[in-house]
């Protein structure tokens, strides 16, 4: 009876996050089609539409509105960061499917952005939604005061460029078939993927007016969160379903990539990825009851199969 009820928990749990990532998808996309319909039209628009709406967890919007809940921020002054981080985050994977990169040919299902429309366009469109993440921050209708948003632009764009998303994926592909210490593996998975985690706390931390010491806690709490995600994306590389996840799966064997996967062996990795994860959960604790949603997205991350 006790198995019973504890499986009929994780069960409705597990079909909440669900609920919530669709929903929060829902509101994202609206804003993106809605803000794509008042610019001037190109031919770049589909093939940005096609990269970034309708597809992909928004597991980053939703750490966002998850942290905006633990201090109190209104959703209308978080929503525009989430697009941004959506339209960073699509760029980010329609560049890593290129020939060029991871060259993979299918993402959230269907055939990457190079498949469909070509590698010219997929590029131009990738580095489109890149600006386009700028423009909805800065937009006018987005009513935060401008050192808020001034704060809030370096920051996305520091993690985004060299020292983030671009530095670590350049990392990633340098450490392609080389043997690489377990500290440099990190490195690079803390900037191709948790510097836009860092942002997302971060950022929420910027607009709830915290302080410096505070908006670094967040920060590291967030890149802790990320790695923890590039994780999960690694054992579902390994271990998980084409068709769940959307993806090809097997290829990072393949590819030679430096993972913690294929340097401590499966056991060590998962052991580390739920130290981390208890790690990330204790951060969370002083927050007590406001912090319920952002510990079943963590908890949800590691156990996911998509
Ligand atoms: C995949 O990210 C790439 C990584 C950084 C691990 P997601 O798993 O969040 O991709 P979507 O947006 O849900 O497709
Ligand atoms: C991608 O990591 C990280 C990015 C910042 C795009 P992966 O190359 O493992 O992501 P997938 O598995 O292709 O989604
Ligand atoms: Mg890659
Ligand atoms: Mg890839
Ligand atoms: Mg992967």
């Amino acid at each position: 009876m006790i198995y019973l009820k504890r499986n009929l928990k994780k069960f409705l749990k597990k079909r909440m996050i669900k609920k919530r990532l669709l929903n929060n998808a829902k509101k994202i996309d609206r804003l993106l089609i809605n803000f794509l319909k008042r610019q001037n039209q190109s031919l770049l628009i589909t093939p940005m539409k096609y990269g970034v709406i309708a597809g992909g967890k928004k597991i980053r919007s939703t750490i966002i509105l998850d942290t905006g809940k633990i201090f109190n921020v209104q959703e209308k002054k978080l929503i525009n960061i989430c697009a941004a981080v959506e339209c960073v985050h699509s760029y980010s994977l329609i560049h890593d499917d290129l020939p060029c990169m991871d060259n993979d040919t299918i993402r959230r299902g269907k055939p990457a952005t190079h498949i469909k429309f070509g590698e010219a366009s997929a590029v131009l469109a990738g580095s489109s939604l890149l600006t386009l993440a700028f423009e909805i921050i800065a937009d006018k209708s987005f009513s935060l005061n401008s050192k808020i948003k001034n704060e809030i632009i370096r920051s996305l764009a520091s993690c985004s460029g060299h020292t983030g998303i671009a530095g670590g994926q350049e990392l990633d592909l340098k450490f392609e078939n080389k043997k690489k210490k377990i500290n440099q593996v990190i490195d690079m998975q803390k900037k191709k993927t948790g510097k836009l985690f860092n942002f997302c706390l971060y950022a929420v931390g910027v607009v709830a007016n915290k302080d410096k010491k505070e908006k670094n806690f967040l920060g590291n709490l967030g890149e802790e969160i990320g790695l923890l995600f590039q994780l999960a994306d690694d054992f579902l590389d390994n271990k998980g379903s084409k068709k769940l996840v959307g993806k090809s799966v097997k290829k990072d064997n393949k590819k030679g990539k430096s993972t913690l996967l294929n340097l401590m062996g499966e056991k060590k990795a998962y052991l580390y990825a739920n130290n981390l994860k208890k790690k990330i959960l204790r951060k969370l604790e002083k927050h007590g009851k406001k912090a319920k949603e952002l510990t079943r997205t963590i908890k949800f991350i590691l156990e996911r199969k998509f």
